[in-house]
């Protein structure tokens, strides 16, 4: 049946925040050629495809996700050549290559917005989104940026208002000009063209904004001291109905190649997620759910929302789950070292692509970064940054992890470095590395896993549990989310042998009618 599959169904996602992979020009910063020296591990730990945050040419002011040329290599991470080096070393070792797209906004450095900014009757003016103040001298609207402050900036030299949902040196694109949607769609087929096997696609939703651009409306909910962005719902400036004709479109390019993917950044409610899909499978192959960043712990909000996204899901959509991003605290810092172990048994057991982020299969945890080595934008605007999840992965126990030779890389290592590294986890038969290559492989040789149909068994107090099967076969995921013991009672066709435990032990151990769970522990059994 997985052979009917196409491998990004199949597949499992590894997301390498390339400025922290592993460093080799000495800069204490990672680059491409550090990409290509740690295949081999990404070989052996099982996953089959890598998602690359952005590495073009970009000022960094936010750390790639501002480009300023979208056909080139950053030189901070190489050359153009060292990524045909990745993408080919990479498909001899059978994992496809995701790159970071990012269509909202160019860099204020980009020559498109250089020309824009240069005069209103430039041709390029109308490839952003440009507007008189009101009378008073105020922004056009009361839209607000999500790094702070709002999201109009004055252009002294034209006299108007330029739009950026982002930092002021993110200008947004104007997605409602076709010149701007040819000029992107020829950056995609430049690296479809290359052999790139798809693209993870930056907020996708915030493509359109309301072509009357009206106040975003006050959202209820927000309180003194939360994210100044939350103070407006975004009803008017993110995940306009228009956006799904751009999608479409965006698709078209990508059906022009064979087998090749688009997931995109879709940071929105459950029932405007799904129409991501495009109302024939014709939008976006994965929208990404981030469900699992974001809900509260606990087996049954969990169990509760498998069920709706399941049931949520239009005919013939794929479903994936996050467990980890490079804009979210980690997830061990936000569930703990032992639930982390579940939380993998649980992203590597669901149905649907799983994608992780490096670093996460160490059980690396969010660090505090000392003041005088903050850098993200917002940590420096709003004091809620994401350095802490950027840190650099954790190789060997030599200076710096074995990511840089340089005295310091760009963000503080985490101290337990020493001890949590790939080369100490590797040989230890308990580890977290070892559960999650475990975990993997046994994914990776289970039709029932890899995709399988679920079922829901338990979704309450400390217990979620559900079952995978295909033709006949199958197994029981029952995963303890407290830290008490739990015996489970199950039915009598839910009786089998332990494939794997959390603790990686028990395994082949009967079990029938009844499971007995230690705490923070979760069991794959082999049902029949
Ligand atoms: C979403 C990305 O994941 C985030 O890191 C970035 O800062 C914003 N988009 C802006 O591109």
């Amino acid at each position: 049946m997985a052979k009917e599959h196409l491998w990004w169904q199949t597949g499992i996602v590894y997301q390498i925040y390339p400025r922290s992979f592993q460093d080799t020009s000495g800069n204490g910063v990672g680059d491409l050629p550090g990409i290509l020296s740690r295949l081999d591990y990404l070989q052996w730990l099982g996953v089959t495809a890598i998602w690359i945050s952005p590495c073009f040419r970009s000022p960094m002011k936010d750390f790639g996700y501002d480009v300023s040329d979208y056909r080139d290599i950053d030189p901070l991470f190489g050359t153009l050549s060292d990524m045909d080096d990745v993408i080919a070393a990479a498909h001899e070792r059978g994992i496809r290559v995701i790159l970071d797209f990012v269509p909202n906004h160019t860099s204020d450095q980009h020559p498109w917005f250089i020309e824009s900014r240069s005069s209103r009757d430039n041709p390029k003016r109308d490839w952003y989104i440009w507007r008189d103040a009101k009378a008073d001298g105020s922004p056009p609207n009361n839209w607000l940026a999500n790094f702070g402050g709002i999201g109009w900036q004055w252009d002294e030299h034209t006299n108007q208002f330029y739009y950026h949902a982002f930092l002021r040196e993110q200008p947004d694109l104007n997605w409602r000009n076709p010149e701007v949607r040819e000029a992107m769609f020829g950056v995609l087929r430049f690296w479809l063209d290359r052999g790139v096997d798809g693209f993870r696609v930056d907020v996708l939703y915030h493509l359109i904004k309301d072509e009357q651009l009206r106040d975003n409306p006050e959202n209820p909910k927000w309180e003194e001291g939360e994210n100044p962005y939350r103070r407006l719902k975004a009803v008017y400036s993110s995940d306009q109905d228009e956006v799904h004709d751009v999608v479409r479109e965006m698709r078209r390019v990508f059906d022009s190649y064979d087998d090749r993917v688009i997931i995109g950044e879709t940071y929105v409610p459950l029932r405007r997620l799904v129409k991501y899909y495009g109302e024939n499978n014709d939008g976006a192959h994965m929208p990404f759910n981030f469900q699992l960043l974001l809900l509260e712990w606990r087996a049954e909000r969990i169990g509760e929302f498998i069920d709706r996204y399941e049931g949520a899901l239009p005919e013939g959509a794929w479903p994936n789950w996050v467990l980890g991003n490079h804009d979210y605290p980690r997830v061990a810092w936000r569930v703990g070292a032992a639930q982390a172990r579940i939380a993998a048994m649980l992203l590597l057991t669901l149905r649907g692509t799983p994608t992780l982020y490096y670093g996460d299969e160490l059980g690396m945890a969010d660090i505090e970064i000392p003041p005088d080595r903050v850098v993200d934008p917002p940590a420096l605007t709003l004091g809620v940054g994401r350095d802490g999840e950027r840190t650099p992965m954790q190789w060997d126990a030599s200076p710096n992890a074995g990511f840089t030779s340089a005295e310091e890389p760009w963000l503080p290592l985490a101290p337990d470095y020493a001890a949590q590294n790939t080369a100490v986890q590797r040989e230890d038969t308990l580890s977290m590395l070892t559960l999650h290559r475990r975990l993997i492989h046994l994914r990776q040789s289970e039709d029932a896993l890899m995709a399988g149909t679920y079922h829901r068994m338990y979704a309450e107090g400390d217990i979620l549990a559900y079952s995978r099967r295909h033709n006949g076969g199958g197994f029981a995921v029952i995963l303890n989310l407290g830290g008490s013991e739990q015996v489970v009672e199950l039915g009598p066709a839910d009786s089998g042998r332990i494939a794997l435990s959390t603790h990686l032990d028990r395994e082949g151990d009967e079990v029938s009618s009844r499971v007995k769970l230690r705490p923070d522990e979760g069991v794959i059994i082999r049902l029949g």
